[in-house]
């Protein structure tokens, strides 16, 4: 079977990552969690005193975004990639508040993003991928074959993030994640480079009301549609 490119765009915590990881390990596709990336270089920025407060010393992030090496490892137990920053596995770090609340202004740097987008397209080059993120339809493969963008209403993102970091064990407030995910939309959809929207040709999945075994069958029939045109 010919192998395509699909691209899993949306809102945070609508759960992309969890249909677009599902989906990659049915049909045997490399995944790409492009948000980890940016997650990545925000904690890389923290532990190097590049961003502090909330200042962010662009000109040295600048220099050292080239020694900031960012890999994927599949992890045995969860049966999901881990992300490497720099060799170690840095998956729990990336997913912790302090980084989450400070990864918009990094992914609204016009330099990361192109750093970013060059790495995600050598990285899809051989297709036979699943990516989501933000601007993957839009400007990372606008070629792709299979295009979804994903939304839920704010207050139930909050909910699925609220419930995600008890499971954890970590202390949080549902009031202060529900400002996080309204912060971070609106950044996402307002910033001068690549803002979240959707790309025309996307198909628009609202997934407010929607158990994850049934999206997982209406990507299903999606894929087997493209695959089959
Ligand atoms: O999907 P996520 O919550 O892990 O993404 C983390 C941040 O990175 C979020 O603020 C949006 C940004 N991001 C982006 O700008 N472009 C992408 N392709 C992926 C994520």
């Amino acid at each position: 079977m010919k192998k395509i490119t699909i691209a899993i765009d949306g809102f945070s915590s609508c759960g992309k990552s969890t249909m677009a990881k599902d989906l990659a390990r049915e049909i045997g596709y490399i995944y790409i969690d492009s948000g980890a990336m940016y997650r990545a270089v925000t904690l890389y920025s923290i532990e190097n005193g590049i961003f502090t407060g909330n200042d962010i010393d662009t000109e040295k992030l600048k220099k050292q975004i080239k020694d900031i090496h960012i890999s994927f490892q599949l992890n045995p137990e969860t049966g999901r990639p881990d992300t490497y920053l720099n060799g170690a596995n840095v998956e729990k770090k990336i997913r912790t508040m302090e980084v989450s609340s400070r990864v918009s202004p990094i992914a609204a740097l016009d330099f990361v993003r192109e750093a970013m987008v060059a790495r995600q397209q050598a990285m899809g080059k051989a297709k036979g991928i699943v990516m989501d993120g933000r601007d993957i339809g839009t400007t990372v493969f606008p070629d792709a074959e299979l295009k979804i963008f994903v939304t839920a209403s704010p207050e139930i993102r909050a909910q699925r993030r609220y419930d995600e970091l008890k499971a954890k064990g970590e202390e949080a407030g549902f009031d202060e994640i529900l400002e996080n995910v309204r912060q971070r939309d609106y950044i996402d959809q307002n910033r001068e480079v690549s803002p979240l929207r959707k790309a025309d040709d996307a198909l628009l999945l609202d997934n407010s009301h929607m158990t994850i075994s049934q999206q997982k069958e209406w990507l299903a029939e999606q894929f087997d549609k493209v695959c089959k045109s």
